[in-house]
């Protein structure tokens, strides 16, 4: 037996890059609609007011993303594929209080590590883009390639060297629509971006970029005319966090919590708490057994929470968990108060 395999005699060492990478991205890429978040996320954090995004195969073959952010320079290149390597975070303060989306310098290396990934990319005021390619992490040095300001990331055949986690894969209709809810996500968290996404080679999805205070023409683009017509627009305020959004009326309410979209400081999140305060606002309103639709953004404070919870960055911590709680049931409960079960919110 190989002395290592052995737990009586195994020294310990350490993991190999690569192999520390593979781990990480068991828990930042669960499925190919996790590559597409953290790939739309980079390019929003990168100020691009475009992102393109093509899928084929469910994601497993091809995922590529186009924006026209402010790039990466070719120097910093292949330091965008290692791990902890960020713009986004330079010590511990800048911790509390982060508004990015990234900011674990996780992402690119974990997706790296599990596919083919190619980067091409141009910084503002240079003649030439540059271009780098890797297989499972391991990435040559840069070329020179054309391409317009901004970055586009192609990721092939994910999951080639994990079989382990291919096989956990759905079939590619489960993962297109984990795809197109985590695209309609990010887009609905930001309407000043216009977003396309194209499946397999058809475009499903173009949204062109709305001024926030029209931003009800993104929300009937992705939840449909019938959603806006039937819903209620509030903007509740208290000291330091203010709660907008739309609340579907209880004629509305659906049999599956399928158009709950909640958001922290434009942070695709789930919070057990705070989807609890929604649900219990609506109890009084709806049938038992159905569920309300809503879009709903949290604004507060980022000094007041926490959002390095877990790779996936899709948990916050509340400081004062209580009182948004709180606060979120005073609001959505006042604005349903007036109805009930199949009327109309007055
Ligand atoms: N689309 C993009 N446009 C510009 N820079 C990018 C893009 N994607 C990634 N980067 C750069 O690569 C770095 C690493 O990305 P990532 O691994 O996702 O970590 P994080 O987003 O947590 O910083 C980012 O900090 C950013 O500087
Ligand atoms: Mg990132």
């Amino acid at each position: 037996m190989d002395s290592n395999s052995d737990p009586q005699t195994a020294r310990i060492h350490r993991l190999a890059n690569t192999l520390i990478n593979q781990i990480a991205a068991g828990e930042v890429v669960e499925r190919p609609a996790s590559v597409v978040k953290e790939l739309i996320e980079n390019s929003v954090d990168a100020g691009a007011t475009e992102i393109r995004v093509w899928v084929e195969r469910g994601g497993v073959k091809l995922i590529r993303i186009a924006d026209n952010g402010h790039g990466i320079a070719r120097s910093d290149l292949i330091l965008a594929t290692e791990r902890h390597a960020t713009s986004k975070l330079s010590d511990l303060e800048d911790l509390s209080g982060i508004e990015t989306l990234g900011f674990r310098g996780e992402a690119l290396p974990s997706v790296a590590s599990v596919s083919r990934l190619g980067i091409k990319s141009r910084v503002a005021d240079t003649d030439s883009g540059w271009e780098i390619s890797g297989e499972g992490g391991a990435f040559s040095a840069p070329v020179p390639t054309s391409c317009e300001k901004g970055t586009v990331v192609v990721v092939e055949d994910l999951f080639f060297n994990t079989p382990a986690r291919r096989k956990f894969l759905r079939t590619e209709k489960t993962e297109r629509s984990h795809i197109e809810r985590v695209f309609k996500c990010l887009a609905l968290a930001s309407p000043g971006v216009s977003f396309s996404l194209s499946i397999d080679k058809k475009l499903y999805w173009q949204l062109p970029e709305v001024d926030s205070a029209l931003q009800s023409h993104r929300v009937k683009k992705i939840l449909g005319q019938e959603f806006t017509e039937n819903s209620k627009q509030i903007t509740g305020r208290a000291s330091g966090i203010s709660l907008t959004g739309w609340l579907g009326l209880p004629a509305y309410s659906r049999s599956q919590a399928d158009r709950q979209y909640l958001f922290v400081n434009g942070r695709v999140v789930k919070d057990v708490s705070l989807s609890h305060a929604v649900r219990r606002a609506y109890a009084d309103v709806l049938y038992r057994g159905r569920h309300p639709a809503y879009v709903l953004d949290l604004k507060i404070d980022p000094v007041t929470i926490d959002v390095n919870v877990h790779p996936t960055k899709n948990e916050v911590r509340f400081e004062d968990a209580r009182s948004v709680h709180d606060f979120v049931y005073r609001e959505v409960a006042q604005a349903t108060a007036d109805t009930r079960a199949g009327s109309n919110f007055t």
